[in-house]
């Protein structure tokens, strides 16, 4: 089991480059199985979600490869529409092969999806759209069945704006005979990626980024090669990290657009910030003030940040509040802070965070924003801090520790 060990109290200094956005990537990968002849990705991040979703579809007779940030997928061997049960529970973007092989095979079969541990995550809003296509559901013992003999388009309205559900529905809708409307729609950057790959391909998508997406299904698709989009959350985490440890800090490969929530409240807090067309230069080094907030789908502040940001407030000089509406139960990362000396009260779904001084500590990571979250508190506290658990971490960022260390911060990973 490997850890990372942090000693605290350095600014950091100099450039960070962001990497490909792991939750564009993933329904990406398997949006390319879509089509009858092969796509090229890149700027694929190497993450242990990545190199799951691809063993999945590997086992299922598609020809994979991999060379640094670039992935070449073949769907041509396709011979199998069931995932391997085993791994498609290790990470939540294994359902999107629901929508995919509806569309393509009309019958797909995968295990409920694991992943971060932070709340019931159910996928009834997945299975309400398959079934408005008009697919057949049925869940037996944790495995999940899809299967159609036609997909035809429907109206479907989303009771929540749904990131996965908005996805898996334009999946299938791809090739669905007609035209299907999404109504209140999930508007990620992560789902106009998705969208923009899929039109290249020859999918008909309108609307994506508003909360009605529009689709006129198409009878194929072809590949395509596509650059996915910077990670959004791994630039605001290093945003973050250099507001916290009073850096100095450019954070090369961000669309400020995608970072609008994050970069109102680093005003607000009085971070001294440029926004350059290829990032994002951070300067702080003044008393930050406190700032309340609630997380929201996009474009409100993300749920992926909330964690992070809570860190930040600590340093803050007075006491801020923090209201979680995405995730029911995403404040693990409390009890861990607070052993690093953290004064922070939870009732419900808000979190009140006081100021203090944070001090190193041997403290465990329990999903991977929490994760990421210690790493920064471990950056910003006096001497030691020990973090157990990384592979939590490792699924969603891409060598952040060997990143950080190339900007002051002291950080070693360990066996
Ligand atoms: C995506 O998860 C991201 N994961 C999450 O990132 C992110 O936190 C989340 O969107 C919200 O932004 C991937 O893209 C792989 P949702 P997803 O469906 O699609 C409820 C990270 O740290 N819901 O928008 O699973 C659900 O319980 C991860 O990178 C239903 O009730 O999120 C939750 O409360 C963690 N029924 C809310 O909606 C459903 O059928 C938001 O979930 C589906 C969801």
């Amino acid at each position: 089991m490997s850890k990372y060990l942090i000693t605290g109290g350095l600014p950091l200094t100099g450039e960070i480059k962001v990497s490909g956005a792991k939750n564009a990537a993933l329904p990406i990968i398997a949006a390319a199985m879509l089509a009858e002849s092969p796509s090229t990705l890149l700027d694929i991040p190497k993450l242990r979600d990545v190199t799951n979703l691809c063993s999945i579809l590997r086992a299922m007779g598609a020809k994979i490869e991999r060379e640094d940030n670039k992935v070449f997928l073949d769907p041509r061997t396709l011979n199998s529409f069931e995932a391997d049960h085993e791994i498609a529970r290790k990470l939540r973007a294994s359902y999107y092969i629901l929508g995919v092989f509806l569309a393509k095979n009309g019958w797909a079969r995968t295990s409920l999806p694991g992943g971060c541990n932070i709340g019931n995550r159910p996928i009834d809003l997945h299975l309400k759209g398959f079934k408005s296509l008009g697919a057949t559901v049925s869940l037996d013992h944790g495995i999940v069945e899809v299967k159609s003999e036609k997909l035809r388009g429907s109206r479907i309205y989303l009771d929540y704006p749904s990131v996965g559900a908005t996805i898996n529905i334009i999946l299938a809708a791809t090739m669905a005979e007609g035209k299907t409307i999404i109504e209140n729609a999930a508007r990620e950057p992560e789902i106009v990626d998705l969208a923009n790959f899929l039109t290249v391909m020859g999918a008909q998508i309108k609307g994506v980024g508003t909360d009605i997406i529009k689709i006129e299904g198409v009878e194929e698709l072809k590949g395509a090669e596509h650059r996915i989009i910077p990670d959004r959350i791994e630039a605001g985490t290093y945003m973050i990290a250099s507001a916290l440890t009073g850096g100095n800090v450019f954070v090369k490969n961000v669309l400020s657009e995608h970072v609008k929530p994050l970069i109102a409240k680093l005003h607000e807090m009085d971070v001294d910030l440029e926004e350059k067309i290829s990032g994002v230069k951070i300067n702080s080094t003044k008393r930050l003030n406190a700032v309340d907030i609630k997380t929201l789908p996009y474009p409100g502040f993300p749920t992926d940040l909330q964690s992070q940001m809570m860190v930040l407030l600590t340093q803050s000089d007075a006491t801020s509040l923090v209201i979680e509406t995405v995730w029911e139960n995403r404040f693990m990362h409390v009890d861990e802070l607070k052993r690093m000396g953290a004064d922070i009260k939870i009732d419900g779904h808000s979190a009140l965070i006081k100021p203090c001084k944070l001090a190193g500590a041997e403290v465990t990571a329990t999903d991977l924003r929490a994760g990421a979250a210690l790493i920064l508190a471990g950056l910003s506290a006096e001497g030691e801090t020990e973090i157990r658990d990384i592979y939590h971490i490792e699924r969603g960022y891409e060598n952040i520790e060997k990143k950080l260390a190339t900007i002051n911060a002291n950080i070693r990973k360990i066996k």
